[in-house]
């Protein structure tokens, strides 16, 4: 079986591709490497043994697209590819909106032409983030997004449904992540945030190898225990686990089905800072700072439909998420 990944040497997207071809399946990977390094295909085939595919377009373009789909023989595609910034989204709508909405749907006519049917989906908690009630479950009503990163995932999910009624033979699965954190265990592979993260687990590493001199804790006055955000941080690999069991559900199935992949657990910004001096013995300097504008106080999983239906749990730790982050970024500076 041979899965394109569009976005695939993304962050998410590079850990997915070492899952698949862990479990023998082969991996063309399309991405255009504007928010990404080529460097992580070196690290896939460190990891796996293995190089996938790599066509250095982007998926926008319908003539390159089609030629990809002309040579290689796909059974199904996983659409990471798409700009993912909340706060630059709000700066630059426009971009936000022609990039993510003419990518997917130059990806949807391409795979109409070639008669591949199968299609897993990167979309976000991000489109419950104006509900009230936690845990999120996939039939929470999302009451508007508070960005356009947001709404192009919102949008891109109706898109896909629409698609779905049309075509009784499609096989579409939305994922939902949380906040997904950590790196692979081997420190081949993790995230590259361009600039200043703007992401809590990324921040924390630079402060901890002093590229940053502190964390700034966005609000302390929130309704929860220690007044800091609550949020379902995922290890990377446990998600991209998730994208394995969708993809052969997605093979017994048809019609579209959405599903949370979260740990069902929240933990505080607090929490986190604390588990990572812990489980890495140092010590991550911060002040509290005012909330930062669009932020909700709780957010995270009802994780049951994955369980049931997909047979997938997320298995690591907040340690495990704090280790393997620093081991990340310890090598990207002997870089
Ligand atoms: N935070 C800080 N300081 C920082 C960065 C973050 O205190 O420097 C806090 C935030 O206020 C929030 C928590 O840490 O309470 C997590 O913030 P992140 O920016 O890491 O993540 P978000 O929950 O805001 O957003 C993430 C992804 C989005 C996705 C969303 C889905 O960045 O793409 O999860 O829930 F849509």
């Amino acid at each position: 079986m041979s899965i394109l990944l569009t976005g695939g040497v993304g962050f998410i997207g590079s850990h997915t591709a070492v899952e698949l071809m862990n479990q023998g399946i082969d991996v063309v990977i399309a991405d255009n490497l504007s928010n990404s390094e080529a460097s992580a295909i070196d690290g896939i085939e460190q990891i796996t043994g293995r190089r996938p595919v790599f066509y250095p377009i982007d998926v926008a373009d319908p003539e390159l697209l089609d030629d990809l789909f002309c040579e290689q023989s796909i059974d199904g595609v996983i659409h990471f590819a798409g700009y993912k910034s909340v706060g630059e989204s709000v700066a630059k709508p426009l971009q936000y909106y022609r990039n993510n909405l003419d990518t997917t749907l130059t990806l949807l006519e391409t795979m109409q032409k070639h008669k591949v049917k199968t299609l897993i989906f990167s979309s976000s908690a991000t489109v419950y983030s104006a509900c009230e009630q936690v845990p999120f479950t996939e039939e929470s009503q999302p009451l508007g997004c508070s960005n356009p990163y947001g709404w192009t995932k919102y949008m891109i999910e109706q898109i896909l449904k629409d698609l779905c009624v049309s075509d009784a033979d499609l096989s579409v699965v939305l994922l939902r992540y949380f906040n997904p954190v950590g790196a692979h265990a081997s420190g081949l592979i993790g995230e590259k945030p361009s600039g200043i993260p703007n992401n809590l687990m990324p921040y924390i590493t630079q402060v901890a190898s002093g590229i940053l001199p502190k964390l700034h804790v966005f609000g302390d006055d929130y309704p929860t225990p220690d007044g800091t955000g609550i949020r379902d941080y995922i290890h990377v690999v446990d998600l991209a686990k998730g994208h394995v069991a969708a993809l052969a559900y997605a093979d017994r199935h048809q019609g579209c089905e959405v599903f949370n992949l979260g740990t069902g657990k929240g933990y505080s910004v607090l929490d986190v800072v604390r588990a990572f001096e812990q489980a890495n013995d140092l010590s991550i300097p911060y002040e509290i700072a005012p909330r930062r504008a669009g932020d909700i106080a709780v957010c995270y999983a009802n994780t049951q439909k994955a369980e049931a239906v997909l047979g997938w749990k997320a298995e690591k730790s907040l340690a495990e998420m704090c280790r393997d982050s620093w081991r990340w970024q310890k090598s990207q500076e002997r870089e």
